[in-house]
């Protein structure tokens, strides 16, 4: 069997964590109404399936980023359509690797003057991390592997997987965007396992 990617996290693992997590957040959030802000693309899945067992009132926003320079800079590609002065801001990000992204969108969110920001992130790999930045909530704590699937992604492919999945050798992506797709097809695990 190809070792080349492995399942890390399965579904229904992904699914109680992100229920407990919305639990938290929920009780937390009691009586206030944030905007739980999603960092597209990565983001999508994960969002969907926390605001889900978040009862509470709440708005759902989104933006997109785009990063240039090698140290993590970035800028609003597409904002939010609420204004966020006085509002309390959950950033919904899936996963936090240097933190240099996650520093960056809340600074641009401070100058905005929201009444509090805060950050859940599905995936927090810590070992990465180069700048210290608050993450108020986190799903879970990895190691330095690459992942894919849930939202994650390797040249916009996988994020429509179910579970997570390590990349144990990049260079077989690296030739083959695509081999994942081949190995699920043939072992039909991955797309709609459970
Ligand atoms: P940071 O600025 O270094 O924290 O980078 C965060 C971004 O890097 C995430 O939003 C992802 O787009 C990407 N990234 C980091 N690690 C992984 C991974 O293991 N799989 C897929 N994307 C990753």
């Amino acid at each position: 069997m190809n070792e080349t990617f492995v399942e890390v996290v399965a579904e229904s693992r992904l699914m109680r964590r992100i229920a407990e997590l919305g639990k938290e957040i929920s009780a937390d959030y009691a009586g206030r109404r944030p905007v739980v802000l999603g960092v597209l693309n990565g983001c999508l899945p994960f969002i969907a399936d926390l605001v889900r067992s978040m009862p509470g009132p709440m708005e759902i926003e989104f933006l997109s980023l785009t990063r240039f320079g090698e140290e993590g800079r970035v800028s609003i590609a597409m904002d939010t359509t609420t204004p966020l002065q006085g509002r309390h801001v959950l950033i919904v990000e899936d996963i936090v690797d240097t933190g240099l992204t996650l520093a960056s969108l809340r600074r641009m969110i401070e100058i905005r003057d929201p009444a509090s920001v805060a950050t859940v992130a599905l995936l927090d790999k810590v070992p990465r991390r180069i700048i210290e930045i608050p993450i108020e909530y986190r799903g879970f704590e990895i190691g330095d592997e690459f992942l894919l699937g849930y939202g994650l992604d390797w040249e916009g492919q996988y994020r429509n997987l179910r579970s997570l999945w390590a990349v144990t050798d990049l260079s077989v992506l690296k030739r083959d965007p695509y081999a994942l797709n081949q190995e699920t097809a043939t072992t039909g695990e991955g797309f709609g396992a459970r």
